[in-house]
């Protein structure tokens, strides 16, 4: 049976992967601050402990989800969105090569600059900010390690949440929340897409592992802006919509890419294709994280 290591495991994409692999794999999960039983502390910082934690655990998959992933954090801590994203990474894919540990890396469709999109595996990274940069270069450290390893490129998450503000998309009920007036950004271009589907998708690979190493791409297909989701979560919410005023232009510190649409040419010939119903979807989590 296949061994599992996730890194994140504490994080909006890990928790969910955690929960469904375990159904199928041995899995060992760990975090940082957050971590508690049974997800175990792991400081990625720490190069002797993720040594031993290797040789204690041995496991023979290892997804790395475990990163900075706010661009305007990345911008405002340079030094440790490096550490963390890059030279974490790079040494945790040299110390997977050498034991023959597939290491499946977690990165982000903010890789390319959005101006001509759809993007294939092949196309070429551009990033426009420090976080797109960072992924792409420990991308690249990845792919020289070992022919074993995989890039699994993400665009903008959304799932089961500790709190409405913990993921982009979900932060904006919080906003709808505390004012029914509020104005969104209508110029960038997103595709939303459930951690549970990234985690079936990865089930479904794990299951045939001679199909992974390169770059894959997942991602739902519904275009949307944020000003169209908060138009959707405040019918879901029961707040009329034409309060919301769309905004024309970005307004974030960290540049943002226009329009990074991932295109998938090697997952549908596999048979895996998971997507989702975004309004329902949203729905579910908000109802549910409402009630908690
Ligand atoms: N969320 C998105 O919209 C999105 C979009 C595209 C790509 N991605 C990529 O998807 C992956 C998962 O993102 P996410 O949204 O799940 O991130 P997240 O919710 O911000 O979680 C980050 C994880 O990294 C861990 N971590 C932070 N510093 C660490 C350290 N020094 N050592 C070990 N672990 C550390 C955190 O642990 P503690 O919390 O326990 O400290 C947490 O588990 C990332 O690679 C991200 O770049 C995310």
């Amino acid at each position: 049976m296949q061994k599992v290591m996730i890194t994140g495991a504490t994080g909006l994409l890990g928790r969910t992967l955690y929960k469904t692999l375990k159904h199928e794999f041995a899995v060992v999960g760990t975090g940082f601050s957050r971590a508690t039983a049974p997800i175990l502390p792991l400081d990625l910082a720490d190069q002797q402990a993720v040594i031993t934690f290797l040789e204690l655990h041995k496991p023979t998959v290892l997804i790395h989800a475990a990163a900075e992933r706010k661009p305007d954090v990345c911008e405002n801590s340079p030094q440790q969105t490096i550490a963390l994203n890059v030279a974490a990474s790079e040494f945790l894919a040299k110390e997977c090569a050498k034991r023959n540990i597939r290491l499946l890396f977690i990165s982000t469709d903010y890789v390319f600059d959005g101006q001509d999109a759809p993007y294939y595996e092949s196309a070429t990274p551009n990033p426009l900010n420090l976080y797109g940069q960072t992924k792409q270069q420990a991308e690249q450290a990845v792919l020289n390690a070992s022919p074993l390893h995989t890039i699994i490129r993400v665009p903008v998450l959304y799932g089961d949440v500790t709190s409405l503000n913990e993921s982009a998309v979900t932060v904006i009920a919080t906003q709808l929340k505390q004012d029914d007036q509020t104005s969104h950004d209508n110029w960038a271009i997103r595709y939303p897409t459930h951690v549970e589907d990234i985690a079936f998708t990865l089930r479904d690979l794990l299951i045939q592992p001679e199909a992974l190493g390169g770059i894959f791409h997942i991602s739902d297909s519904q275009a949307m802006t944020k000003f169209d989701m908060a138009c959707v979560m405040a019918d879901i919410l029961g707040y009329p919509s034409e309060l919301l005023t769309p905004q024309g232009k970005p307004t974030q510190t960290a540049a943002r890419p226009y329009n990074c649409a991932l295109a998938d040419s090697r997952l549908k010939p596999l048979g895996i294709a998971y997507s989702r119903d975004f309004k329902a979807a949203v729905g579910d989590i908000i109802n549910g994280a409402t009630n908690k």
